[in-house]
């Protein structure tokens, strides 16, 4: 695979091999000259919105920290020392956003989360802390301080709104300039400071736990099991302990429910509406007037579609999954549907060559505001 200049001289293979889930990585000037996509206002206006998840951090005067859940209807003064907001999915609501967050996709969607945009005043941070997840932090403004360690003590204070570690000593330490970005394994403890106004971007990834998936995929389960029959005791003796279960009737019943069994495919079908499944906060806009079928596929015939920045499409197998839904793909229309996902999008050419069952769903996705076609 070609050099990404967002890994300085390594390729993929080699950030994979020797740092991803392994140890940090400082890369100067990743994107030389980056400069923060959104203006401060446009961010402050994100954190008021009830569908944008945001927070705002602050230093108590004990040196301690205190944490406030958004909308954020107002901010401390720009001037005033030591806050800072922040501001999740913001590649949800802003396409260079998308655009920066889609540049790491050396790496799978299904392990992607999202873009979360830090706006810091002098000495502002969240304090010295682990995330469980993968992350990089891109410099967007300003300077910040990273101080990380690879301690093995994770152990955190008790009773603060934020996870902060009890003992933090840092073996590394940077000041990151616009462009420049840190990448953290999961569990790698870090404390950033702001130098003066600064904002940093954190692409994350996913890794959801065991038990979370475990949770989920019963739930998925318990609505596609299929046990036909009905407990039935032909045998049934006198008993002299009605309150005692039937020994039988506990033995035949797990021979039952011990049929349930799951196929490849049902996982594959639990995981690929699992991850595409949209966040509890993100709403798809239907379209008000939308175009007739007939008009719609003129114009995607001409300019092609694309994918919605807030559309997850992922595939496995036969299986296609769309914002949580899941169908089988038949042969004939594996290509394009693959291609949809993997690009993102379909020029016009590979529209007029689809079938008619693509150009239906096409459409739907394009009412449901999942899709939209090319100017
Ligand atoms: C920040 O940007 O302030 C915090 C990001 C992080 O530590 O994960
Ligand atoms: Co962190």
């Amino acid at each position: 695979m070609k050099k990404l200049t967002l890994l300085g001289d390594i390729t993929p293979e080699q950030f994979l091999r020797d740092y991803w889930h392994k140890k940090p990585l400082l890369i100067r000037q990743a994107i030389p000259g980056f400069k923060p996509l959104l203006p401060f206002d446009k961010l402050a206006e994100l954190a008021t919105k009830d569908y944008v998840e945001s927070r705002l951090v602050t230093k108590t005067t004990e040196g301690s920290w205190d944490m406030q859940h958004g909308p954020l209807k107002e901010l401390p003064a720009r001037k005033q020392r030591e806050w800072t907001m922040l501001v999740q999915g913001v590649n949800l609501q802003d396409d260079n956003a998308d655009a920066l967050l889609r540049q790491f996709r050396f790496l799978p969607d299904a392990r992607r989360d999202d873009l979360m945009v830090s706006f810091a005043t002098d000495g502002g941070g969240v304090g010295p802390h682990f995330d469980s997840y993968d992350v990089f932090l891109l410099q967007a403004e300003g300077q910040r301080r990273w101080k990380i360690s690879a301690q093995k003590d994770l152990t955190l204070i008790e009773g603060l709104p934020l996870k902060i570690l009890k003992k933090f000593k840092a073996t590394e330490e940077f000041v990151l300039e616009p462009g420049d970005m840190l990448y953290l394994p999961p569990h790698y403890a870090h404390d950033g400071e702001a130098i003066g106004d600064c904002q940093t971007y954190s692409i994350g990834f996913r890794s959801p736990s065991y038990q979370e998936l475990g949770e989920a995929f019963l739930q998925f389960m318990a609505d596609s099991i299929d046990l036909p029959g009905r407990y039935a005791d032909p045998e049934l003796e006198p008993t002299s302990k009605p309150a005692e279960i039937p020994k039988a009737m506990l033995g035949k019943l797990a021979d039952e429910l011990n049929k349930v069994s799951f196929t490849e495919d049902d996982f594959a079908i639990f995981l690929g509406e699992y991850l595409s499944e949209p966040k509890h906060n993100v709403f798809f806009q239907p379209l008000e007037k939308p175009l007739t079928a007939g008009k719609f596929q003129q114009s995607a015939e001409k300019n092609g579609v694309s994918l919605s920045r807030k559309t997850q499409m992922l595939y496995r197998g036969k299986n296609v999954f769309i914002n949580g839904e899941s169908f089988a793909m038949n042969k004939a229309d594996k290509a394009t549907l693959e291609t949809l996902a993997n690009t993102r999008g379909l020029n016009g050419a590979t529209v007029a060559g689809a079938s008619e069952d693509v150009l239906e769903a096409l459409f739907a996705w394009y009412t449901d505001g999942w899709l939209e076609l090319n100017k």
